[in-house]
């Protein structure tokens, strides 16, 4: 089921978001956590009813510097559920529309049951979309599953990100692996682009974030475990966001070393958060470390009660609600954050007010 795709980029609508955001970077107090973490994904229990309607996006087209080739193709590679389908919607539109290339821009999604009216919704709001769908076990993971802190955290659909490597075709070398609340203003090439040198993924790092917290007392007292650090500079890193390749991924048992942990997790408690903590067990400060403008993160605010967050301060390509707090239900619920409204732009949904017409 791939579709082609094609663009006809938005060059006002695009200056003006550009716009929007400057003005509010300027405008919002810079704010630095280092405390939200956690990934996108499956928000909380919130149970989406259908019909759930979305505006049909535009066609956006290649550039006239564009290959055509089969190596031009940019993968990437997100999770498919009913309750994130809002999010979903937005943060591929905001990829295609930022794009130079768009039509280069193949999406892989994953999901853990095939849902008729999802996939029939994506069609008939990305008629040119390219894309495939795959269907996530979660047999595959559900043993390794540890409670985490958020409910949230625990869908198996949040750990599929771990099995990318066996899911996703052989011919996938290389992906971008990209939570749902996110919504990109930069073009994408650039970041498919980063020289990951001897590494197999590479992400944003976070070197002045306390890393110690990502693990419990017991872990770090526990010199046989906390030793699996010895010979590297941990930093923490987001994985919402990370470019990876797969090739090396496979051949390198990566997905056998992060369940490992969570085999280890299942019999002692080394951490308290859902996926993230394996991958930074076994490659924290063995990444490739990306500008930090490729994942301004947290703007969900933290795990517990989602508070409103301010931008960091810097260049921004990449805006990530992590953390409990999700800019289509603030926007709802009429008490949204103001970096909310730096997703509204890219907000399809058929009721909502805020989002621009075409
Ligand atoms: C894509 O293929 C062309 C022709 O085979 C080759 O010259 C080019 O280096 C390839 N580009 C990449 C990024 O692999
Ligand atoms: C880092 O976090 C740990 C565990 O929460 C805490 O004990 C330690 O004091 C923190 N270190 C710094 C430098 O803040
Ligand atoms: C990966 O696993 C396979 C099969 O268990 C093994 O033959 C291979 O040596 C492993 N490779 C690495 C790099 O650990």
């Amino acid at each position: 089921m791939a579709f082609c795709w094609s663009n006809a980029s938005v060059p006002i609508l695009g200056l003006l978001s550009l716009l929007l955001l400057l003005l509010l970077l300027f405008l919002l107090p810079p704010h630095h956590h280092h405390h939200d973490e956690l990934h996108a994904p499956p928000p909380s229990a919130a149970v989406i009813t259908y019909p759930l309607s979305f505006r049909e996006a535009p066609e956006f087209r290649n550039g006239e510097t564009c290959s055509s080739s089969l190596n031009s193709t940019i993968h990437i590679a997100m999770t498919l559920d009913g309750n994130y389908l809002r999010g979903t919607m937005a943060a591929v539109l905001s990829i295609l529309r930022h794009s130079t290339c768009p039509e280069n821009v193949a999406f892989h999604f994953l999901w853990v049951r095939h849902e008729a009216e999802v996939l029939s919704r994506l069609k008939s709001t990305f008629p040119y979309l390219s894309f495939k769908v795959y269907t996530f076990d979660a047999k595959r993971v559900r043993g390794l599953i540890s409670k985490s802190i958020r409910q949230a955290l625990d869908q198996p659909l949040n750990y599929a990100r771990i099995y990318l490597g066996e899911i996703l075709p052989q011919e996938v070398k290389r992906l971008i692996y990209l939570d749902s609340d996110i919504v990109m203003v930069d073009n994408v090439a650039k970041l498919w682009g980063v020289d990951l040198k001897e590494n197999v993924l590479a992400a944003p790092e976070y070197c002045h974030a306390n890393f110690t917290r990502y693990f419990s007392q017991e872990f770090w007292s526990d010199s046989e475990l906390s030793r699996t650090f010895e010979g590297r500079q941990p930093c923490y890193f987001n994985t919402g966001v990370m470019v990876v390749d797969v090739e090396k991924w496979r051949n390198g048992n990566y997905t056998q070393k992060v369940e490992d942990w969570m085999v280890v997790q299942k019999q002692k408690r080394i951490y308290h958060l859902g996926s993230l903590p394996p991958f930074l067990l076994v490659l924290a400060g063995n990444i490739e470390p990306v500008d930090h403008r490729w994942n301004q993160h947290g703007l969900g605010g933290d795990n517990i009660e989602g508070k409103c967050r301010g931008l960091n301060p810097g260049p921004i390509s990449l805006l990530h609600w992590s953390g409990k707090g999700k800019p289509w239900l603030r926007l709802d619920s009429k008490r949204p954050c103001s970096v909310d409204h730096l997703w509204a732009p890219y907000d399809l949904y058929r009721m909502s007010k805020h989002s621009f017409e075409e």
